[in-house]
């Protein structure tokens, strides 16, 4: 067993970033994840697409196919040589896609054949294909070799992409997913999915190598729950019976075009809690999260490490920076997804450089 939080406390979080051309990670990338690498540190890469059905933005990185494993070789080692540990994030995003992105033009695939609202994000989604229950067995199995796959590329062990929104999240939730089949319906039905693919991941490279992430709270893309409280207890305690390392969970009401890293102190709403004390190994919150919140969630034991997003986006030395309580750079949202090798991605300052 891996225990993160006898390491350290700080995450980098998953951030897509739009620069993998063809869908093959680029050697930029080894300097933008190592500049985030310090000794005994998570780093969570940005979601990796587990077949040519899984995308639905520019430039995602694959995790599918043989020169995309070889071009995350020298990212991982890059990682590993400064002491770092690193997840691959494997992901589906379904329905949340276009023609453009899928193979031959097809439909985007989900659990049912309703679209994401068209123009949500400025996006003119495609509508949708429900998955037949016949079909779902390989889109399991594409997990697994994702998970293979990061394995030979030399990754610590991957995150299950379950949260905001994407295809594992449409069979998650009571308002997206329509389904009448045994993957559909109960709670328990909804979560076959989701539980097959632990199930296969985890037999496929062992439990200690794997770690998933939900957001039962928010309603990203349309993702909606009627009983969010249910559905992430229910989801926490049948990890357990799987031995994962870590359960990582996004706070609610957390909307990434806000910002909420400066909003009233007392604002740590606890709704993790539930599901912290249920689930066995490492919990890790994300959300909004800054030094200071995050000081108070690992004192107040509602968590084993913090996950920060924009924060660490645009600090490179965030660990240092928090060690030494100093001042952050501020990100960019202009360039978050923006396909520049270096700009808003590897030039933002070190504390020495500000
Ligand atoms: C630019 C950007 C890209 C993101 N990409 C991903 C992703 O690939 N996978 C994922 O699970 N979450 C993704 N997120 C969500 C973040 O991991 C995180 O949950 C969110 O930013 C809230 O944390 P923060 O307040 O610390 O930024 C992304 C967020 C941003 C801002
Ligand atoms: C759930 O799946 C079972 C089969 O496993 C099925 O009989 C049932 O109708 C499904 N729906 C609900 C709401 O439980
Ligand atoms: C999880 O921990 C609880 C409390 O220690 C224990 O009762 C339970 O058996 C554990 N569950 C699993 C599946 O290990
Ligand atoms: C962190 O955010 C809280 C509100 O969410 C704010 O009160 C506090 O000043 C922030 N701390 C830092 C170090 O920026």
């Amino acid at each position: 067993m891996i225990l993160l939080f006898s390491f350290y406390r700080i995450v980098l979080a998953p951030l897509t970033r739009s620069r993998s051309y063809n869908n093959v990670p680029q050697p930029h990338a080894v300097l933008y994840y190592s500049q985030r690498a310090t000794k005994g540190g998570l780093l969570i890469t940005e979601a990796a697409c587990v077949s040519d059905t899984a995308q639905g933005y520019p430039h995602m990185p694959g995790i599918w196919t043989k020169e995309q494993v070889e071009a995350w070789k020298p990212i991982v080692d890059a990682v590993h040589k400064k002491g770092g540990i690193f997840f691959c994030q494997i992901w589906h995003v379904g329905r949340v896609s276009t023609y453009d992105f899928q193979p031959n033009g097809q439909a985007p695939i989900s659990s049912t054949d309703k679209g994401v609202t068209p123009g949500l994000d400025g996006v003119d989604w495609s509508p949708p294909r429900r998955l037949s229950k016949e079909e779902i067995p390989s889109i399991v199995n594409d997990f697994r070799l994702a998970a293979r796959n990061a394995i030979e590329a030399g990754f610590d062990g991957v995150e299950i992409h379950a949260a905001n929104g994407y295809l594992i999240e449409q069979f998650l939730k009571d308002q997206v997913n329509d389904r009448t089949d045994e993957y559909g319906g109960s709670l328990e039905n909804r979560s076959r999915f989701a539980l097959e693919i632990v199930e296969a991941v985890t037999n496929e490279i062992g439990s200690n190598r794997v770690g998933i992430r939900l957001s039962p709270y928010t309603d990203i893309l349309d993702s909606v729950d009627s009983n969010p409280d249910a559905l992430g207890l229910y989801l926490a305690n049948e990890l357990n019976n799987f031995d994962i390392v870590y359960l990582h969970v996004i706070e609610p009401r957390l909307d990434v075009n806000e910002e909420v890293h400066q909003g009233a102190e007392d604002q740590i709403p606890h709704s993790l809690l539930p599901m912290r004390k249920a689930f066995n190994n490492t919990f890790i919150a994300a959300g909004g999260y800054n030094r200071s919140k995050g000081n108070r969630a690992i004192a107040e034991n509602y968590a084993d490490m913090v996950a920060f997003g924009r924060l660490f986006l645009a600090n490179p030395d965030l660990p240092k920076r928090f060690e030494l309580d100093v001042p952050l750079n501020k990100y960019d949202r202009s360039t978050f997804y923006t396909s520049d090798p270096v700009v808003g991605y590897t030039d933002y300052p070190f504390l020495e450089q500000a």
